[in-house]
C-alpha cells in the first residue's frame, strides 16, 4: 500500500509520472488543475510515441519530458523493463495513465500496484479496450461515460473510483458522443488524483478502493445526477 506521508515531498504535493500516447488533453486537465490547488507535482511525462501533442503540453509547462518508442523493442517485457528504468528514478507516489495505449505486463502492474490510476472512456465493466464510443453506440446505450480505476493486470478490469454518466442522444456519432465524455473526463480525473493525494483514497488489501478508511462499495457518479459523494460537489 502506498504511504502517502511518505510520498508527500516538503510541499506537500505528491510526486507524480504521467504516461501518454496521443494529444494529452487529460493530461492538460491535470497540469491546469495542478496549477490552481491539486497538490500534485508533475515531475515528467513519458509517451511511447514521439509526435504525441502532449509532450509539446508538457514543455510548455516546463515539465520534463521522455520518448519510450516501443518500436526499439523486442517484446513486451523487454518494453516495460525499459519504462520501469526511467519511471523508477523519479519516486512517484502516483503514476496516471492519461491516454496511454499500451497494454502493461502483470510485472510493471505489480510494481505499482495501488498507486497507479487510468482513465477509460466507457462507464467500466461495459466496453474494455478500444472504440468504446462507436460501441455504446451499437449497443443502442443511452448512457455513456468515463471511469477512472486503479490498474491492475486485468486490461481495463481494475476497481473503479469514479465515474461520469453522458447521456446519449439520438443524433450522436462516435465524434460527438467522445468529445461529451472527453469534456467529463477531465472532470473526474483531477478528482480521482484529489482523493488520492489528500491520503483519502487508497487501494485496500481485499482488492476494493478505500475512501475515508471505509471500503467503496460502488464507484462515485457524476454527471445525470448529482455526485454521490458531497465533499465532490462544486470541485475542479
Ligand atoms: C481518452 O479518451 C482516454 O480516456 C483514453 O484515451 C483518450 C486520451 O485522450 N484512454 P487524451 O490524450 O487525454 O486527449
Amino acid at each position: 500500500m502506498p504511504d502517502v506521508e511518505r510520498d508527500l515531498n516538503p510541499d506537500q504535493r505528491l510526486e507524480v509520472v504521467v504516461l501518454i500516447s496521443g494529444s494529452g488533453s487529460n493530461l492538460q486537465a491535470m497540469i491546469d488543475a495542478q496549477t490552481r490547488d491539486l497538490p500534485i507535482r508533475i515531475l515528467a511525462v513519458i509517451s511511447n510515441e514521439p509526435d504525441a501533442f502532449g509532450l509539446e503540453r508538457a514543455r510548455r509547462h516546463g515539465i520534463a519530458t521522455e520518448v519510450l518508442n516501443h518500436r526499439d523493442y523486442p517484446d513486451r517485457a523487454s518494453y516495460d523493463a525499459a519504462l520501469r528504468g526511467l519511471v523508477d528514478p523519479f519516486h512517484p507516489g502516483l503514476i496516471l495513465l492519461a491516454g496511454f495505449m499500451r497494454i502493461l505486463t502483470p510485472t510493471f502492474v505489480g510494481r505499482y500496484q495501488g498507486r497507479m490510476l487510468n482513465i477509460h472512456p466507457s462507464l467500466l465493466p461495459k466496453f474494455r479496450g478500444l472504440h468504446t464510443h462507436q460501441r455504446a453506440l451499437d449497443a443502442g446505450e443511452t448512457e455513456h461515460g468515463a471511469s477512472v480505476h486503479f490498474v491492475t493486470p486485468e486490461l481495463d478490469g481494475g476497481p473503479v473510483i469514479i465515474q461520469a454518466r453522458v447521456p446519449v442522444s439520438a443524433h450522436d456519432t462516435a465524434a460527438t458522443l467522445g468529445a461529451r465524455v472527453l469534456e467529463q473526463e477531465h472532470l473526474i480525473y483531477p478528482r480521482a488524483v484529489r482523493l488520492f493525494a489528500e491520503g483519502r483514497l487508497r487501494l485496500g488489501e481485499d482488492g476494493r478502493p478505500w475512501l475515508d478508511g471505509a471500503p467503496m462499495t460502488a464507484p462515485l457518479v457524476v454527471g445525470t445526477s448529482e455526485p454521490s459523494d458531497p465533499s465532490l460537489r462544486g470541485r475542479d
